[in-house]
Protein backbone atom coordinates (compact mmCIF):
# COMPACT_ATOMS: atom_id res chain seq x y z
CA UNK A 1 0.00 0.00 0.00
CA UNK A 2 1.77 3.24 -1.07
CA UNK A 3 0.51 5.89 1.43
CA UNK A 4 1.96 9.00 -0.91
CA UNK A 5 -0.94 7.86 -3.32
CA UNK A 6 -3.18 7.61 -0.24
CA UNK A 7 -2.68 11.51 0.18
CA UNK A 8 -2.60 11.79 -3.37
CA UNK A 9 -6.37 10.49 -3.74
CA UNK A 10 -7.51 12.25 -0.99
CA UNK A 11 -6.67 15.55 -2.46
CA UNK A 12 -8.17 14.21 -5.60
CA UNK A 13 -11.43 13.49 -4.19
CA UNK A 14 -11.22 16.84 -1.93
CA UNK A 15 -11.96 18.45 -5.12
CA UNK A 16 -14.86 16.68 -5.83
CA UNK A 17 -18.32 18.72 -4.72
CA UNK A 18 -19.88 17.12 -1.58
CA UNK A 19 -22.58 17.68 1.19
CA UNK A 20 -21.54 16.67 4.48
CA UNK A 21 -24.71 14.35 5.40
CA UNK A 22 -23.44 11.39 6.62
CA UNK A 23 -22.10 9.80 10.00
CA UNK A 24 -18.38 9.38 9.09
CA UNK A 25 -15.96 7.31 9.74
CA UNK A 26 -18.44 4.26 10.32
CA UNK A 27 -16.87 1.55 12.66
CA UNK A 28 -15.02 -1.32 11.91
CA UNK A 29 -15.95 -4.09 14.61
CA UNK A 30 -14.57 -7.93 14.77
CA UNK A 31 -17.28 -10.28 15.20
CA UNK A 32 -15.98 -12.94 17.94
CA UNK A 33 -19.06 -15.48 17.80
CA UNK A 34 -19.37 -15.34 14.08
CA UNK A 35 -15.35 -16.32 14.13
CA UNK A 36 -16.55 -19.27 15.72
CA UNK A 37 -18.89 -19.98 14.38
CA UNK A 38 -16.89 -19.79 10.87
CA UNK A 39 -14.04 -22.08 12.14
CA UNK A 40 -11.53 -19.59 12.61
CA UNK A 41 -12.03 -17.37 9.53
CA UNK A 42 -11.92 -13.80 11.51
CA UNK A 43 -14.92 -11.71 10.98
CA UNK A 44 -14.72 -8.11 10.85
CA UNK A 45 -17.94 -5.30 9.98
CA UNK A 46 -17.61 -2.33 8.39
CA UNK A 47 -20.48 -0.65 9.86
CA UNK A 48 -22.18 1.07 6.55
CA UNK A 49 -25.42 0.19 7.88
CA UNK A 50 -24.64 3.13 10.45
CA UNK A 51 -24.21 5.81 8.08
CA UNK A 52 -26.80 7.38 9.47
CA UNK A 53 -29.22 8.22 6.94
CA UNK A 54 -33.06 7.20 6.76
CA UNK A 55 -32.16 3.99 8.73
CA UNK A 56 -28.57 3.94 7.52
CA UNK A 57 -26.56 2.21 4.39
CA UNK A 58 -23.90 3.02 1.77
CA UNK A 59 -26.22 4.92 -0.32
CA UNK A 60 -25.96 7.62 3.01
CA UNK A 61 -22.34 7.78 1.88
CA UNK A 62 -22.98 8.03 -1.34
CA UNK A 63 -25.21 10.73 -1.10
CA UNK A 64 -22.82 13.04 -0.22
CA UNK A 65 -21.52 12.97 -3.50
CA UNK A 66 -24.28 12.48 -5.37
CA UNK A 67 -26.26 15.59 -4.27
CA UNK A 68 -22.92 17.63 -4.10
CA UNK A 69 -23.26 18.79 -7.65
CA UNK A 70 -27.15 19.92 -6.66
CA UNK A 71 -26.12 21.67 -4.03
CA UNK A 72 -23.46 23.74 -5.91
CA UNK A 73 -26.47 24.63 -8.51
CA UNK A 74 -28.48 25.64 -5.80
CA UNK A 75 -31.13 22.87 -6.59
CA UNK A 76 -34.49 22.64 -4.70
CA UNK A 77 -35.88 19.40 -5.95
CA UNK A 78 -34.49 15.80 -6.64
CA UNK A 79 -35.63 13.65 -9.12
CA UNK A 80 -34.18 10.15 -9.06
CA UNK A 81 -34.97 6.83 -10.62
CA UNK A 82 -34.44 2.95 -10.31
CA UNK A 83 -36.47 -0.32 -10.57
CA UNK A 84 -39.27 -0.61 -7.58
CA UNK A 85 -37.74 -4.11 -6.30
CA UNK A 86 -37.59 -3.31 -2.40
CA UNK A 87 -34.08 -2.08 -1.70
CA UNK A 88 -32.89 1.17 -0.84
CA UNK A 89 -31.14 3.55 -3.27
CA UNK A 90 -34.02 6.19 -3.03
CA UNK A 91 -34.63 5.76 0.58
CA UNK A 92 -31.75 7.15 1.26
CA UNK A 93 -31.65 9.43 -1.48
CA UNK A 94 -34.92 11.03 -0.76
CA UNK A 95 -33.89 11.65 3.11
CA UNK A 96 -30.27 12.92 2.34
CA UNK A 97 -33.05 15.69 -0.19
CA UNK A 98 -34.76 16.35 2.10
CA UNK A 99 -32.48 16.63 4.73
CA UNK A 100 -31.80 19.66 2.45
CA UNK A 101 -35.04 21.31 2.37
CA UNK A 102 -35.98 20.13 -1.32
CA UNK A 103 -38.38 18.38 -3.14
CA UNK A 104 -38.60 14.83 -3.83
CA UNK A 105 -39.28 12.85 -7.01
CA UNK A 106 -39.02 8.93 -7.43
CA UNK A 107 -39.50 7.82 -10.51
CA UNK A 108 -39.89 4.05 -10.27
CA UNK A 109 -39.83 1.44 -12.88
CA UNK A 110 -41.64 -1.79 -12.56
CA UNK A 111 -39.81 -5.12 -12.32
CA UNK A 112 -39.94 -8.69 -12.55
CA UNK A 113 -40.79 -8.79 -8.76
CA UNK A 114 -43.36 -5.95 -9.15
CA UNK A 115 -46.06 -4.82 -10.97
CA UNK A 116 -46.95 -2.03 -8.82
CA UNK A 117 -46.90 0.02 -5.99
CA UNK A 118 -46.91 -1.43 -1.90
CA UNK A 119 -46.20 0.94 0.33
CA UNK A 120 -44.47 -1.24 2.82
CA UNK A 121 -40.25 -1.27 3.92
CA UNK A 122 -38.28 1.36 1.68
CA UNK A 123 -41.48 2.88 -0.15
CA UNK A 124 -43.42 3.68 3.49
CA UNK A 125 -40.49 5.20 4.35
CA UNK A 126 -40.49 7.28 1.29
CA UNK A 127 -44.19 8.10 1.79
CA UNK A 128 -43.98 9.40 4.87
CA UNK A 129 -41.19 11.89 3.66
CA UNK A 130 -43.46 12.83 1.54
CA UNK A 131 -41.75 11.75 -1.47
CA UNK A 132 -43.68 12.17 -5.29
CA UNK A 133 -43.56 8.95 -6.33
CA UNK A 134 -44.41 7.86 -10.34
CA UNK A 135 -44.75 4.40 -11.87
CA UNK A 136 -43.31 3.61 -15.42
CA UNK A 137 -43.78 0.23 -17.11
CA UNK A 138 -40.81 0.27 -19.58
CA UNK A 139 -37.43 -0.70 -20.09
CA UNK A 140 -34.14 0.71 -18.20
CA UNK A 141 -32.70 2.51 -21.18
CA UNK A 142 -35.99 4.67 -21.33
CA UNK A 143 -35.75 5.66 -17.34
CA UNK A 144 -33.22 8.71 -18.01
CA UNK A 145 -35.38 10.27 -20.63
CA UNK A 146 -38.03 10.60 -18.43
CA UNK A 147 -36.16 11.64 -15.68
CA UNK A 148 -34.64 14.39 -18.29
CA UNK A 149 -38.41 15.13 -19.37
CA UNK A 150 -39.79 15.54 -15.66
CA UNK A 151 -36.87 18.17 -15.25
CA UNK A 152 -37.85 20.23 -17.92
CA UNK A 153 -41.12 20.21 -16.68
CA UNK A 154 -40.29 20.99 -13.38
CA UNK A 155 -38.12 23.51 -14.43
CA UNK A 156 -40.32 25.35 -16.62
CA UNK A 157 -42.60 25.83 -13.70
CA UNK A 158 -39.71 27.72 -11.79
CA UNK A 159 -37.69 25.43 -9.75
CA UNK A 160 -34.44 23.87 -10.05
CA UNK A 161 -34.22 20.11 -10.06
CA UNK A 162 -31.73 18.28 -9.79
CA UNK A 163 -31.24 15.14 -11.41
CA UNK A 164 -28.99 12.16 -10.44
CA UNK A 165 -29.17 7.99 -10.76
CA UNK A 166 -28.66 5.51 -13.61
CA UNK A 167 -26.07 7.86 -15.01
CA UNK A 168 -23.97 8.98 -12.36
CA UNK A 169 -22.79 5.81 -10.94
CA UNK A 170 -19.32 7.00 -11.06
CA UNK A 171 -20.27 9.75 -7.57
CA UNK A 172 -20.85 6.86 -5.67
CA UNK A 173 -17.51 5.36 -7.00
CA UNK A 174 -15.89 8.12 -5.62
CA UNK A 175 -17.65 7.84 -2.30
CA UNK A 176 -16.33 4.58 -2.17
CA UNK A 177 -12.95 5.52 -3.58
CA UNK A 178 -13.29 7.95 -0.05
CA UNK A 179 -14.23 4.69 1.58
CA UNK A 180 -11.40 2.46 0.86
CA UNK A 181 -9.02 5.38 1.93
CA UNK A 182 -10.92 5.53 5.43
CA UNK A 183 -10.66 1.96 5.85
CA UNK A 184 -6.67 1.46 5.37
CA UNK A 185 -6.68 4.72 7.89
CA UNK A 186 -8.97 2.29 10.26
CA UNK A 187 -7.10 -0.88 9.64
CA UNK A 188 -3.45 0.87 10.22
CA UNK A 189 -4.69 2.58 13.88
CA UNK A 190 -5.98 -1.27 14.80
CA UNK A 191 -2.64 -2.67 13.33
CA UNK A 192 -4.91 -5.18 11.15
CA UNK A 193 -4.08 -6.64 8.49
CA UNK A 194 -7.01 -7.83 6.29
CA UNK A 195 -6.81 -10.57 3.40
CA UNK A 196 -10.57 -10.01 1.87
CA UNK A 197 -13.34 -7.06 1.95
CA UNK A 198 -16.28 -8.55 0.73
CA UNK A 199 -19.35 -6.60 -0.18
CA UNK A 200 -22.63 -7.09 -1.96
CA UNK A 201 -22.49 -4.57 -5.23
CA UNK A 202 -22.78 -4.95 -8.56
CA UNK A 203 -21.89 -1.32 -9.61
CA UNK A 204 -20.62 2.32 -7.64
CA UNK A 205 -19.89 0.61 -4.15
CA UNK A 206 -17.15 -2.36 -5.52
CA UNK A 207 -16.20 0.16 -8.49
CA UNK A 208 -14.84 2.83 -6.03
CA UNK A 209 -13.58 0.41 -3.96
CA UNK A 210 -11.76 -1.35 -6.90
CA UNK A 211 -10.46 1.57 -8.61
CA UNK A 212 -8.59 3.01 -5.12
CA UNK A 213 -7.47 -0.76 -4.31
CA UNK A 214 -6.05 -0.82 -7.73
CA UNK A 215 -4.00 2.77 -7.55
CA UNK A 216 -3.17 2.30 -4.11
CA UNK A 217 -2.09 -1.29 -4.53
CA UNK A 218 -3.54 -2.70 -1.39
CA UNK A 219 -2.20 -5.94 0.14
CA UNK A 220 -6.00 -7.85 0.50
CA UNK A 221 -8.53 -8.79 -2.22
CA UNK A 222 -12.06 -7.58 -2.42
CA UNK A 223 -14.95 -9.72 -3.88
CA UNK A 224 -18.07 -8.35 -4.92
CA UNK A 225 -21.39 -10.31 -4.61
CA UNK A 226 -24.45 -9.74 -6.97
CA UNK A 227 -27.48 -11.06 -6.25
CA UNK A 228 -29.08 -10.55 -9.70
CA UNK A 229 -29.29 -6.69 -9.71
CA UNK A 230 -28.52 -4.80 -12.69
CA UNK A 231 -29.14 -1.25 -13.09
CA UNK A 232 -26.38 0.58 -15.50
CA UNK A 233 -28.33 1.22 -18.84
CA UNK A 234 -25.35 1.72 -20.47
CA UNK A 235 -23.47 -1.49 -20.15
CA UNK A 236 -24.59 -5.09 -20.43
CA UNK A 237 -26.01 -7.30 -17.51
CA UNK A 238 -22.61 -8.58 -16.68
CA UNK A 239 -21.62 -7.59 -13.05
CA UNK A 240 -18.00 -7.51 -14.25
CA UNK A 241 -18.77 -5.39 -16.82
CA UNK A 242 -20.74 -3.03 -14.86
CA UNK A 243 -18.08 -2.88 -12.01
CA UNK A 244 -15.31 -2.25 -14.84
CA UNK A 245 -18.00 0.64 -17.05
CA UNK A 246 -18.13 2.48 -13.40
CA UNK A 247 -14.40 2.21 -12.12
CA UNK A 248 -13.24 3.58 -15.22
CA UNK A 249 -15.94 6.20 -15.11
CA UNK A 250 -14.66 7.20 -11.23
CA UNK A 251 -10.86 7.01 -12.36
CA UNK A 252 -11.48 9.37 -15.44
CA UNK A 253 -13.35 11.72 -13.15
CA UNK A 254 -11.01 11.81 -10.32
CA UNK A 255 -8.26 12.33 -13.16
CA UNK A 256 -6.12 9.04 -11.75
CA UNK A 257 -4.77 8.27 -15.37
CA UNK A 258 -5.49 4.77 -15.05
CA UNK A 259 -7.43 1.85 -16.63
CA UNK A 260 -8.83 -0.86 -13.92
CA UNK A 261 -6.97 -3.65 -14.36
CA UNK A 262 -10.16 -6.42 -14.68
CA UNK A 263 -8.12 -9.23 -13.46
CA UNK A 264 -8.52 -7.63 -10.12
CA UNK A 265 -11.90 -8.02 -10.01
CA UNK A 266 -13.62 -10.62 -8.57
CA UNK A 267 -17.15 -11.49 -8.34
CA UNK A 268 -19.62 -13.92 -7.11
CA UNK A 269 -23.20 -13.18 -9.30
CA UNK A 270 -26.09 -15.42 -8.05
CA UNK A 271 -28.69 -16.95 -11.15
CA UNK A 272 -31.45 -15.28 -9.34
CA UNK A 273 -33.35 -12.93 -6.90
CA UNK A 274 -34.36 -15.63 -4.44
CA UNK A 275 -34.69 -15.99 -0.33
CA UNK A 276 -33.93 -19.39 -0.07
CA UNK A 277 -34.37 -21.25 3.02
CA UNK A 278 -30.41 -21.10 3.21
CA UNK A 279 -29.97 -17.41 2.89
CA UNK A 280 -32.61 -16.98 5.94
CA UNK A 281 -31.11 -19.39 8.19
CA UNK A 282 -28.01 -17.25 7.20
CA UNK A 283 -29.46 -13.98 8.43
CA UNK A 284 -30.98 -15.91 11.73
CA UNK A 285 -27.50 -17.12 12.33
CA UNK A 286 -25.61 -13.52 12.49
CA UNK A 287 -29.03 -12.03 13.81
CA UNK A 288 -28.94 -14.08 16.50
CA UNK A 289 -25.22 -14.28 17.43
CA UNK A 290 -24.28 -11.16 16.75
CA UNK A 291 -27.41 -8.77 16.86
CA UNK A 292 -27.01 -7.65 13.46
CA UNK A 293 -29.52 -7.18 11.08
CA UNK A 294 -29.37 -8.66 7.28
CA UNK A 295 -31.09 -8.21 4.82
CA UNK A 296 -32.20 -11.14 2.42
CA UNK A 297 -30.96 -9.63 -0.96
CA UNK A 298 -28.07 -7.77 -0.31
CA UNK A 299 -26.06 -8.26 2.51
CA UNK A 300 -27.63 -11.35 3.52
CA UNK A 301 -26.43 -13.15 0.01
CA UNK A 302 -22.99 -12.01 0.54
CA UNK A 303 -23.27 -13.35 4.28
CA UNK A 304 -24.49 -17.20 2.45
CA UNK A 305 -21.08 -16.72 -0.12
CA UNK A 306 -19.30 -16.08 2.56
CA UNK A 307 -20.46 -19.54 4.61
CA UNK A 308 -20.33 -21.29 1.61
CA UNK A 309 -16.48 -20.16 1.05
CA UNK A 310 -15.83 -21.07 4.93
CA UNK A 311 -17.71 -24.65 3.83
CA UNK A 312 -16.03 -25.21 0.81
CA UNK A 313 -12.28 -24.39 2.39
CA UNK A 314 -12.28 -21.09 -0.62
CA UNK A 315 -11.58 -19.15 2.99
CA UNK A 316 -9.43 -20.72 5.85
CA UNK A 317 -8.98 -20.42 9.64
CA UNK A 318 -7.15 -17.21 10.20
CA UNK A 319 -8.05 -16.00 7.19
CA UNK A 320 -9.32 -11.96 8.15
CA UNK A 321 -12.35 -10.74 6.24
CA UNK A 322 -13.87 -7.59 6.36
CA UNK A 323 -17.93 -7.69 5.84
CA UNK A 324 -19.47 -4.24 4.73
CA UNK A 325 -22.79 -3.93 5.70
CA UNK A 326 -24.21 -1.87 3.49
CA UNK A 327 -27.39 -1.53 5.21
CA UNK A 328 -31.16 -2.50 3.20
CA UNK A 329 -32.75 -3.04 6.64
CA UNK A 330 -36.03 -1.01 5.67
CA UNK A 331 -36.44 -4.17 3.12
CA UNK A 332 -36.99 -6.74 5.91
CA UNK A 333 -40.16 -5.73 5.82
CA UNK A 334 -41.08 -6.15 1.98
CA UNK A 335 -39.75 -9.45 1.98
CA UNK A 336 -41.25 -10.10 5.38
CA UNK A 337 -43.44 -13.40 4.43
CA UNK A 338 -40.85 -14.66 2.41
CA UNK A 339 -38.48 -14.20 4.76
CA UNK A 340 -41.28 -16.48 7.21
CA UNK A 341 -41.64 -18.93 4.32
CA UNK A 342 -38.42 -19.57 3.85
CA UNK A 343 -36.88 -19.97 7.35
CA UNK A 344 -36.98 -22.80 9.25
CA UNK A 345 -37.27 -23.12 13.01
CA UNK A 346 -33.68 -24.17 13.71
CA UNK A 347 -31.44 -21.52 14.54
C1 LIG B 1 -28.33 -2.82 0.95
C2 LIG B 1 -27.67 -2.74 -0.36
N1 LIG B 1 -26.42 -3.22 -0.48
C3 LIG B 1 -25.77 -3.18 -1.66
C4 LIG B 1 -26.37 -2.66 -2.79
C5 LIG B 1 -25.65 -2.73 -4.11
O1 LIG B 1 -24.84 -1.64 -4.33
P1 LIG B 1 -24.35 -1.22 -5.79
O2 LIG B 1 -25.24 -0.12 -6.21
O3 LIG B 1 -22.94 -0.83 -5.59
O4 LIG B 1 -24.48 -2.41 -6.68
C6 LIG B 1 -27.67 -2.14 -2.72
C7 LIG B 1 -28.31 -1.57 -3.92
O5 LIG B 1 -29.37 -1.03 -3.89
C8 LIG B 1 -28.33 -2.18 -1.48
O6 LIG B 1 -29.59 -1.73 -1.37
Amino acid sequence: MDWNKAQELQQMIGRCPRVRLAYLPTPIEKSDRLTKQLGGIELYFKREDRTGIALGGSKGRQCEFRLGPGVKQNADTLITGGSLCPNNLSLQTAAAARMLGWEVYLLFRTSIDQKEIIYQGNRLLEWLMGSHMELHDVELSAQPTIMENLAEQLRAEGRTPYVTGLTDYYLGGIAYANCLLEICKQLKEASLEIDYLVLPSAGPTAAGLYVAASYLDVDFQILAVNSGYYEVPEVPHVTIDQITYIANQTAEHLQLGVQLDRSRIDTYTFEKKEVTEERVNVMRKVASLEGILLDPIYTGATMEVLFKYAKEGKLKPGDKVLFMHTGGTASLFSYSEKILTAGNNEC
